[in-house]
C-alpha cells in the first residue's frame, strides 16, 4: 500500500493507480494533487454532485484543450449553447435507435473480424479486434463511407498528440493543422452528400459546429472503445470460472461489459474548472481552480460496491458505475459502446473455441486518462468446429 502521507505521482496514476485512489479517498473525498494543479474528486457520492453541477463547475474554460484543437462542440460547453450543439446528435446515439439501425450491422462487423484471424489459433485481441472494431464502427456510424482507416487513425493520433500538447502548454503544430484540414474535407464531404447523421446535424449547426462535433463524436469513440472491449475480454480471461459460467449462459455477457466498465474505465479522468468559490465535501475550492473527478475511484467507492476491487460478474449495482458520467455531459455513444463490446465477447465465444489467456503475453491497463490493456494474448483450438453463432 502506497505510505498515508504522500501523494501519488503521475507515473503512480498512469500505472495502478487504485491502490492510490484509496489511499487518497480514505483521507477524504476532495484532495488537492499537485501533479495535476488541481482538486481530485475520489467518492461517488462527490463525483455525482461535481457532474451534475454545470453552473458551478463547468467544461467551459479556456484550458480546455480539445476546443482549442477542434473548436467548440458539446464536449466543451454548458448550459443553452451546450443543448444546441448535442441535440442534433441525440435522436441516433438513443437505446432504440442504436439497436436497430446500429445492432445488425455491428454483429456482421464483429464476425467478419473474428472470422479473419479464427483460423490462427491464437491472437492479441486488443489490436487485432478491439481496435479495428472501434475504428470501423465510427466511420459507419458517422457515414464517412470508404475512408482509409489508416489514414482515419492517422488523423486521431496526430490530434489526439496536438491536444495532449496543448495541455503541456505548447501551440498547436503544422501535422496538428494538416490532419484537422484532412478530418475536415472528409467531414464536409458527407455532409454535401445530403444524407445520414452529419447531414442532418448540417441543418441545425454551423460548418464549424459540425465538424467539431463530429471530430468528438470520434475521438470519444475510438480510444474508449477500444479499451473497454480489451479490457473486458482481459478481465473475463483471466477468470477461467467466471468464463465458463459464461460459456455456459451467454445472457451473462451482458453483466460481463457491466463490470468491466465499472472496474476499468477507460476515461479515467474528466475535468471541469469552478466558475465561484464553493464547499466542497468540506473543502474550499477557489473560482477559477481545477476539478477534475476520478471516475477510476468512484467506480471503487467501498460505501457503494462491496469488495471493490474484485472483478464479479454477478455483482448486482454494477451499472451504478460512473464511467458515461452523469449530468448533462453523459457518454452521448454509452448505448453503441456497450453494443460493441457484447458482440464482440459474444464472437470471441461463439467462433474461437476453447478460448484461453496467454498471461505471460498479456500486460494490464494503463494509462493517465485513458486506460487500455497493453496486450491481450489468446490461444484457441482451431481443429474443435466453432460453435454456431
Ligand atoms: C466504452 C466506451 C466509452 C467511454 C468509456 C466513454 C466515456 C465518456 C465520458 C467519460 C464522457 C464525458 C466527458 C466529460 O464529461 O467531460 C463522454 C462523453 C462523450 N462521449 Fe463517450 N465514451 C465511450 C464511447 C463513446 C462512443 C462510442 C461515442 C460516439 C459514438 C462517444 C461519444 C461521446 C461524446 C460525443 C461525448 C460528449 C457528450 C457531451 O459533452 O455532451 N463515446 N464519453
Amino acid at each position: 500500500m502506497p505510505d498515508a502521507t504522500s501523494t501519488p505521482s503521475l507515473v503512480d496514476l498512469e500505472g495502478d493507480p487504485h491502490p492510490h485512489l484509496a489511499n487518497l479517498r480514505a483521507s477524504g473525498p476532495v484532495s488537492w494533487l499537485p501533479v495535476l494543479g488541481g482538486w481530485l474528486v475520489t467518492d461517488r457520492a462527490t463525483a455525482i454532485e461535481v457532474m451534475r453541477d454545470d453552473t458551478t463547475f463547468t467544461v467551459d474554460d479556456q484550458r480546455f484543450s480539445t476546443a482549442q484543437v477542434v473548436g467548440r462542440s458539446m464536449l466543451s460547453v454548458d448550459g443553452a449553447e451546450h443543448d444546441r450543439h448535442r441535440s442534433p446528435f441525440s435522436d441516433p446515439f438513443r437505446s432504440g435507435a442504436v439497436r436497430e439501425e446500429l445492432g445488425p450491422w455491428v454483429r456482421e462487423e464483429v464476425r467478419r473480424i473474428v472470422g479473419s484471424f479464427a483460423g490462427d489459433g491464437s491472437a492479441e485481441l486488443r489490436s487485432a479486434l478491439a481496435a479495428p472494431l472501434a475504428v470501423s464502427t465510427v466511420v459507419h456510424t458517422l457515414g464517412l463511407g470508404d475512408v482509409d482507416h489508416d489514414r482515419v487513425l492517422a488523423w486521431y493520433r496526430t490530434i489526439g498528440a496536438a491536444i495532449e500538447g496543448v495541455n503541456a502548454g505548447q501551440s498547436v503544430d503544422d501535422g496538428a493543422v494538416a490532419a484537422v484540414a484532412g478530418l475536415r474535407s472528409r467531414i464536409d464531404a458527407t455532409v454535401a452528400e445530403g444524407v445520414g447523421l452529419l447531414a442532418d446535424a448540417a441543418r441545425l449547426l454551423g460548418a464549424d459546429e459540425v465538424f467539431a462535433n463530429a471530430a468528438v463524436i470520434m475521438f470519444g469513440a475510438i480510444e474508449t472503445s477500444e479499451g473497454t472491449t480489451a479490457s473486458a475480454l482481459l478481465h473475463l480471461l483471466s477468470a477461467p470460472e467466471q468464463l465458463a459460467e459464461v460459456l455456459v449462459d451467454l445472457s451473462l455477457v451482458a453483466n460481463v461489459v457491466e463490470e468491466a466498465l465499472r472496474i476499468e474505465p477507460a476515461a479515467s479522468l474528466v475535468d471541469r474548472y469552478a466558475t465561484r468559490n464553493v464547499v466542497l465535501a468540506g473543502v474550499a475550492i477557489r473560482r477559477g481552480d481545477l476539478v477534475t473527478v476520478s471516475l477510476a475511484a468512484a467506480n471503487r467507492d467501498p460505501e457503494v460496491f462491496d469488495d471493490p476491487d474484485r472483478f464479479d460478474l454477478h455483482r448486482v449495482n454494477a451499472r451504478q458505475h460512473l464511467t458515461f458520467v452523469q449530468g448533462p455531459h453523459v457518454c452521448l455513444g454509452m448505448h453503441l459502446a456497450r453494443l460493441e463490446t457484447r458482440e464482440a465477447i459474444e464472437a470471441v465465444l461463439d467462433l474461437l473455441p476453447g478460448i484461453r489467456l496467454e498471461p505471460e503475453r498479456s500486460t494490464p491497463a494503463r494509462g493517465l486518462v485513458f486506460r487500455k490493456p497493453g496486450s491481450v494474448a489468446a490461444v484457441w483450438d482451431v481443429s474443435r468446429r466453432a460453435r454456431t453463432g
